[in-house]
């Protein structure tokens, strides 16, 4: 670590610079258990994102599709987070060969998740045929997001120095926070979802917010799991969209109570659940600084057709 390019973080303490990205100094040793040592199935499933973009909406949504015809809701008794585990900031925390199946709650398929970089994962990964669900989410929405998170973990934590919304966003902007750079991050996925979309699911949170039951219907399919007709009507998929919501989730003691394995309070998961947040935080000149950046960052890409709304 010590010989890795540091960054006084905005939403995290230290971020070192590590194969191109930002990343913790408390996840840099897991992620490379990681990289080293993680075996892959086929029917390996992962959800994949940028913190702050929905990881815990999608992780909601995955397993109870996944899994729809297995259980009574675990979503009651467990948060997203216990139910689907992040690989590098939590399976490999404590343990460099983790007994995977017995970490997953259901096995074949196994559902984990992830928020490294598709150029990091294992390259096994790649090779192989699981599949990768990614979501992205618009980067003003997400920067507001984490700024409420890192104000939280603030809070609670006040050992964490707090810059000004302008300085962490400056810092946001230039790709400075756990993971990022966020266009980098997105990119990699999108530009492998064009080479095979057989492999990754590229969706978007203000696609979910507009049309959830068809964002299920495609992501059900993806997975190899269509709903059936009698499942369609029968209601399924409202059913998992109701108990996957923001209002829902938000409501459920479990996920009002306790910390996950890092110390981060369950209930810091939910703030507002919504999309265009950021017209309540930025000013105009911080909006033309991120719109041109996303214009120059992702020319090819196609802002609001294609790989953002
Ligand atoms: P806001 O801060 O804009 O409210 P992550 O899960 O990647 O950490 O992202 C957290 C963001 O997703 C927060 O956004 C949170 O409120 C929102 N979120 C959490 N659960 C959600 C759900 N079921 N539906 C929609 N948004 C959700």
């Amino acid at each position: 670590v010590e010989t890795l390019p540091k960054e006084q973080g905005w939403s995290v303490s230290n971020l070192y610079l590590y194969q191109g990205f930002w990343c913790t100094a408390l996840t840099l040793r897991p992620l490379i258990s990681f990289q080293t040592h993680f075996q892959e199935f086929d029917s390996d499933v992962i959800t994949a994102t940028f913190p702050k973009c929905g990881t815990t909406w999608l992780k909601a949504l995955t397993f109870s599709t996944l899994y729809r015809d297995r259980f009574a809701n675990p979503l009651l008794t467990s948060t997203p987070h216990q139910l689907v585990r992040f690989l590098e900031q939590d399976v490999y925390v404590n343990n460099p060969c983790p007994d995977l199946d017995n970490i997953c709650v259901y096995n074949k398929p196994r559902l984990f998740s992830t928020h490294v970089p598709y150029a990091s994962l294992p390259t096994s990964i790649e090779d192989s045929r699981c599949k990768i669900v990614y979501l992205c989410r618009n980067p003003m929405d997400m920067f507001v997001s984490l700024w409420h998170f890192a104000e939280m973990l603030r809070d609670e934590n006040k050992v964490l120095p707090t810059p000004s919304l302008d300085e962490a966003f400056d810092k946001s902007c230039r790709g400075i926070h756990a993971f990022g750079p966020f266009f980098d991050h997105v990119l990699g996925y999108w530009k492998a979802t064009q080479e095979n979309p057989d492999k990754i699911l590229f969706l978007k949170y203000e696609d979910l917010k507009e049309d959830i039951s068809s964002q299920l219907k495609q992501l059900a399919m993806f997975l190899g799991v269509p709903f059936t007709e009698d499942e369609e009507e029968g209601g399924v998929v409202e059913e998992i969209a109701k108990v996957c919501s923001f209002e829902n989730l938000k409501e459920l003691e479990v996920n009002k109570k306790g910390v996950d394995v890092i110390g981060i309070p369950h209930k810091d998961f939910f703030r507002k659940g919504k999309v265009g947040d950021w017209n309540n935080y930025l000013t105009p000149s911080m909006v033309e600084r991120l719109e041109k950046l996303i214009q120059q960052k992702l020319e090819n890409s196609g802002k609001y057709g294609g790989l953002l709304r």
